[in-house]
């Protein structure tokens, strides 16, 4: 069982071709950074084009270097929501042709299924329930996922992502862009206690996440002191988002019932401190402690070829061609809305 995985949601194309006995024949990954870099952020419209250059020499390329041709290809699985709406687009109509050419099957899969489920294409002990802190650009989750589409929201943030919060702390000390590469690398040489920081939601009964006051708290300190202290600002800023994490993720805990493991994904699940602070919590509760390597955490096709891979061996249907790309879409459609909640689900 091959499966050709694609992935266009944000500000990475990539593309990647996946086994069901879980190996990785190849995978490909362009960043547009540099596009982006000028503007300290992804322009939407920028990323969509930049898709629509790579993405069709990527998935030739990621075939060659699998050494098999599209007949060979038993399913595509391509993002499908949610992201940036002309970027999914781009690589879901991609897939729709390619699936039509070929007279293939296609998934559209959810882009945090496949941050969900990417631990175990890594780890194939990784058992059900498990409950995962999914942390990235656009997203700040604990669900517990009990199988293949199944998944229950324990809590989400009221405001900011904590990737976003990275990275608007990287644009104010000028650190650049992305940012939270960045403000770790900062945080290496500066005090985590220099600037005693808001936790917002520490200890509360509240479950949710929220780091708008934080954010605002380092805005001062930048006002206040410029970016001659960055190192000391940043590392201040990264304990404190570390102590929200584990305080946040120790409180869904208390809440999930039985679980096999505590597990990271996303990109901000690459950063070194939140992996140790979060592995020291699962020692503290006798739980196994499984995150990714660091290619996995960030956005690939990898993961979403295996979310694909995982559909097929749970006997779930694909997709027909009219499947729809999503800006939204929460992985849990059961859960309610959070006061305060932005525009992300
Ligand atoms: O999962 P991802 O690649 O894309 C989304 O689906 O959002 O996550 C990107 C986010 C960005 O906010 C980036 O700054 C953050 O993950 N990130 C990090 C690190 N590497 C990436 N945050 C903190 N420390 C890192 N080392
Ligand atoms: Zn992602």
């Amino acid at each position: 069982m091959l499966i050709l995985g694609i992935e266009t949601s944000c500000d990475e194309t990539a593309a990647a071709i996946v086994a069901g006995d879980r190996r990785i024949l190849s995978r490909r990954v362009a960043s547009q950074d540099a596009a982006h870099r000028p503007y300290g952020g992804v322009v939407p419209e920028i990323a969509a084009r930049a898709h629509v250059e790579a993405l069709a020499p990527m998935i030739a390329d990621a075939l060659a270097e699998a050494g098999v041709a599209l007949p060979d290809i038993d399913a595509i699985a391509a993002t499908a929501g949610p992201g940036l709406i002309g970027g999914v687009m781009v690589g879901l109509v991609t897939a729709k042709a390619l699936a039509l050419a070929c007279a293939k099957p296609l998934y559209g899969i959810n882009h945090l299924e496949g941050h969900a489920l990417s631990p175990r294409l890594v780890d194939p002990t990784l058992a059900f329930p498990y409950l995962l802190l999914l942390v990235s650009g656009g997203h700040c989750q604990l669900l517990r996922v009990d199988g293949v589409g199944a998944y229950r929201r324990l809590a989400t943030t009221i405001d900011d992502a904590v990737g976003e919060a990275f990275d608007k702390t990287a644009k104010m000390l000028g650190l650049g862009f992305p940012g939270g590469p960045a403000v770790e690398r900062a945080a290496t040489t500066g005090d985590p206690k220099a600037f005693a920081f808001p936790r917002p939601l520490l200890h509360t009964r509240e479950p949710h996440f929220s780091f708008a006051g934080l954010k605002t708290a380092v805005l001062r300190a930048v006002q206040a002191e410029g970016t001659a202290r960055a190192a000391d600002i940043a590392a201040s800023f990264q304990a404190a988002v570390i102590d929200c994490l584990v305080d946040r993720t120790a409180n869904a805990l208390d809440r999930a019932g039985h679980v096999t493991a505590l597990v990271v994904a996303g990109g901000v699940a690459a950063n070194q401190s939140v992996r140790a602070a979060l592995h020291a919590l699962a020692n503290r509760r006798a739980l196994a402690f499984v995150a990714p390597p660091l290619w996995l955490c960030t956005d690939n096709a990898a993961m979403i070829a295996w979310a694909g891979a995982e559909r097929i061996a749970a006997g779930l249907p694909a997709d027909t061609l009219d499947v729809l790309a999503r800006p939204r879409w929460p992985l849990d459609p059961e859960a309610e809305p959070v006061r305060g909640a932005g525009v992300r689900a």
